[in-house]
């Protein structure tokens, strides 16, 4: 099938890629024209397993281009993927400005019928708005649009194995020529007609994937309820753990116990740092000023909410009770991402923090030019006072930690992300506190 995407960012080019990995003819389009001459150049701006291999093989194939010229990409599709930002307000209500901006365009250039698809994550009602929109905008009112939702339910770091072996694809329609049209788009997937980028020859094809045809409202829902729930069960994990600290228990031990249990799962029960990045805040910022604008109230989703925001506290909390003083202090911080804030406030007492992270050091180094950073994370941990782990990185999961207590002034290390074993960190000699695990921890060292 012939589709245009609009916005080659993170989920755009992940779903571009994939679209054309599956057989489909993909012509790409963004407001950000040095990103669009990057992948003409053959650059791939971000990094996702597996992306770059797709991509070539979708360019050298001819099933993929990119263009700055909206209105060529608009006309190349039958379909149109919308895949644009949709960054919080002040308020936290999402700007929907780019999906409007994006209807505009569409509604002008298009030349024939065009299903015009949201994959951005909107809130409910978005669906109706946007044919609104396109209706007001289309000045003729010659061309036909139909709008359907499909929510993008990928996880960084594993975005392309998701697209092709999804828990499930959720498409809401006003119409059974909508669904039947996505239905073809995603037919490969359903039937497991494709080559695998995640497994090659290992890949197993007898997962069922169900299709879930809803209203174009429940679509947009179930991305914003499933995002809120997993965030819900975040805090959860990290409410448990501040009572393990205060009654002596370890919060890998009960969340592991809790999570065997199928009505709860394991997934999303790990105690730290909590959510962060891009879309969950905003998702979650986002759900609650939806529920407010519609007068519901969901106040366990603002107390999950103010677990997260208050993580960061502890965590400091924490690093200032190793510590002592902050101030002149050399600290190693391991990841940024939810982590920035700790580097805000950390430079804020006067630390000198050393930064190091396989992916965002250029973003982090324009946001915070006091922070020396590092490629490689025992250069970071060269002379410093104590480490501080934020983030789930094999390359700091795998880190030597024998070879860093060598480098390091102080053999302190402050772990928001529970990484590793405690007893394993103190028999190699370091003074270590983690999540939930710490009294604990401190019973046992009294007690041997
Ligand atoms: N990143 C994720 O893990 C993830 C997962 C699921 C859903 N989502 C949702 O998908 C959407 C996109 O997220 P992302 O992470 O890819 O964001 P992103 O910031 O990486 O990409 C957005 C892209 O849209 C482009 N853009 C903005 N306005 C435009 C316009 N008017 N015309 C053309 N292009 C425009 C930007 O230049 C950028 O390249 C968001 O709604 C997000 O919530 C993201």
């Amino acid at each position: 099938m012939n589709i245009s995407l609009i916005g080659c960012g993170y989920v755009g080019l992940v779903t571009a890629a994939c679209l054309a990995e599956i057989g489909h003819q993909v012509t790409c389009t963004d407001i950000d024209t040095d990103r669009i001459a990057k992948l003409n150049a053959g650059i791939v701006p971000i990094y996702e397993r597996h992306l770059d291999t797709i991509l070539a093989s979708a360019r050298k194939a001819g099933r993929i281009s990119y263009t700055s010229d909206a209105a060529e990409a608009i006309r190349a599709g039958d379909v149109i993927f919308i895949c644009v930002g949709t960054p919080p307000k002040e308020n936290g209500e999402a700007d929907l400005s780019a999906i409007d901006h994006v209807a505009q365009q569409i509604a002008e250039e298009a030349r024939s019928a065009k299903l015009v698809i949201e994959k951005s994550t909107v809130p409910a009602r978005t669906g109706l708005e946007l044919q609104r929109a396109l209706s007001a905008y289309s000045q003729s009112g010659a061309v036909k649009f139909r709008v359907a939702s499909n929510p993008e339910f990928l996880r960084e770091g594993t975005a392309v194995e998701d697209f092709f072996h999804p828990d499930r694809i959720v498409v809401g329609v006003e119409d059974e020529s909508s669904a039947a049209q996505l239905r073809e788009i995603y037919l490969p997937i359903l039937e497991h007609r494709f080559d695998c980028p995640a497994h090659g020859s290992a890949c197993r094809k007898d997962h069922h994937v169900p299709f879930l045809v809803t209203t174009i409202n429940s679509a947009e829902l179930i991305k914003h309820a499933s995002n809120s729930f997993l965030a819900l069960k975040i805090s959860y994990a990290n409410v448990i753990a501040d009572l393990c600290e205060k009654i002596g228990a370890n919060v890998d031990e009960v969340t592991h116990a809790m999570g065997l249990d199928p009505r709860i799962g394991g997934q999303f029960l790990k105690a730290g740092l909590g959510f962060g990045g891009f879309c969950f805040p905003k998702d979650v910022q986002a759900f609650i000023h939806l529920s407010a604008s519609v007068g519901v109230d969901f106040t366990i989703l603002k107390a999950a909410e103010k677990v997260n925001k208050e993580r960061i506290d502890r965590y400091l909390e924490k690093i200032r009770k190793a510590l002592w003083v902050l101030k002149g202090k050399q600290i190693d911080d391991v990841r940024f991402a939810p982590a920035l804030e700790v580097v805000k406030r950390l430079l804020a007492e006067g630390v000198n923090v050393r930064a190091s992270d396989p992916e965002a050091v250029e973003r982090t180094r324009t946001l915070f030019p006091q922070a020396e950073y590092f490629e490689d994370p025992y250069e970071a941990l060269r002379g410093a006072q104590a480490a501080l782990v934020c983030t789930e990185w094999d390359v700091f999961r795998s880190l030597d930690w024998e070879r860093a207590g060598k480098l390091m002034a102080r053999k302190l290390v402050i772990d928001g992300r529970n990484l590793y074993s405690p007893s394993a960190m103190r028999q190699l000699g370091f003074e270590y506190y983690s999540f939930g695990r710490d009294a604990l921890q401190s019973e046992h060292s009294v007690s041997s």
